[in-house]
């Protein structure tokens, strides 16, 4: 028997690279402006926010293990079957779950070139191997997709819109996606900025239509609850059933589950948010294109801004990190001349985009 002198991880494990958050603050900045998480600058309905002050008076109490009640006001708001819906900590616990149940040591798992890094993150967690795909101008290419697919393939990741691009891929390919992919292979549509486009199910049909397509969705985004940490998913009963095996019991807590529950029975507040964000996203992306900044047509609550190389990039941060903005930098994920910038409140999108054509307009002078 080999003898290990220490505690030896999974195959994998080792070659999992740290999740990057966005910075939160600036060293010697007091009051700076955070644009670098998507978060929403109009934060929860207030419906969330006296649940949780309700929950404050239950915390003794377990939570309950089954999620009916959100569940039910999930699929009774989106018109879904509460019993094909499982709820985890943020949809990367769902992300996790189906990597972890469906795919494992010579497996395969697909994301897209520029794709959120909780895919790859996952899949090694899961000790499978990531596939990266080629996308075409930011989007995903669906043919590109099922040119990558082997007998090893198990898991498909689209983010439809995509984080950090913000571009989306129309529900004809996805369809053509659905029916090309061999059975075995789980398609998970990642939802999690559907609700900022107008009249979008986030890929709800496409689960109706095909028992291997999973949508994942979260309140982290236009419910303004990232910092409370929930998410949920939609697929067919023997997935959820697979996946409930592996979700912890009290994966989670009374109180993440009235608050989700209140904010999704406040359509209204999810209403006002999404307007809100398509205004000042309009206006963003003019006052940038105006300075000679491009970026594609944002289905998110971001917009990705180009600019000409990375040196670019980097000094154009610089000189809003100087002025107390926080934006992110998406060289990670194979976008070094670019910047994503999250709708924020009006004066933060107006300063930014001032902030970024004072940048080229010295440049310009200079
Ligand atoms: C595309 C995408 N999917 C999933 C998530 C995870 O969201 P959460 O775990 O907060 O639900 C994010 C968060 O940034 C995201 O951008």
């Amino acid at each position: 028997m080999t003898k290990h002198t220490r505690p030896v991880p999974q195959p994998g494990i080792m070659d999992i690279e740290l999740y990057q958050g966005g910075a939160a603050k600036i060293d010697g900045v007091a009051n700076s402006v955070k644009l670098s998480s998507n978060e929403n600058p109009l934060g929860p309905s207030e419906a969330a926010i006296k649940a949780y002050g309700r929950a404050g008076h239950e915390l003794h109490r377990y939570p309950n293990t089954d999620h009916k009640s959100l569940r039910a006001a999930i699929g009774e708001v989106h018109g879904l079957d509460p019993d094909r819906i499982i709820c985890g900590v943020g949809s990367d616990e769902i992300i996790s779950f189906l990597c972890q149940a469906y795919a494992g040591p010579r497996d395969e798992v697909i994301y897209t070139e520029h794709g959120f890094s909780m895919y790859k993150i996952s899949a090694r967690a899961a000790g499978a191997t990531p596939v990266c795909v080629p996308e075409l101008d930011r989007t995903v290419d669906v043919a590109q997709i099922l040119k990558a697919v082997t007998k090893k393939t198990r898991l498909v990741f689209i983010a439809n819109p995509a984080n950090p691009t913000s571009t989306m891929v129309g529900k004809k390919a996805l369809t053509h996606l659905a029916k090309e992919l061999p059975d075995n292979v789980v398609l998970v549509l990642d939802g999690a900025y559907a609700e900022y486009v107008d009249g979008f199910d986030g890929g709800a049909s496409l689960v109706g239509q095909f028992p291997n397509v999973v949508m994942t969705r979260t309140f982290s985004k236009i419910y303004g609850l990232g910092g409370l940490r929930i998410g949920w998913g939609y697929a067919s009963k023997e997935i959820i059933d697979v996946l409930n095996r592996i979700r912890g019991p009290f994966n989670l807590s009374t109180t993440q589950l009235d608050v989700a529950e209140a904010a999704v029975r406040d359509q209204a507040h999810v209403e006002k948010c999404r307007n809100e964000n398509a205004r000042l996203r309009t206006w963003l992306a003019e006052a940038l294109a105006e300075h000679g900044v491009p970026s594609d047509t944002s289905c998110a609550n971001f917009v990705l801004a180009r600019f000409h190389d990375e040196d670019e990039a980097s000094a154009v941060d610089e000189h809003l990190k100087a002025q107390g903005i926080i934006v992110r930098k998406v060289g990670g994920y194979g976008l070094p001349h670019c910047l994503r910038i999250t709708i924020g409140d009006e004066p933060s999108v107006r300063r930014v985009a001032h902030l970024i054509g004072e940048f080229k307009g010295s440049l310009r002078d200079g």
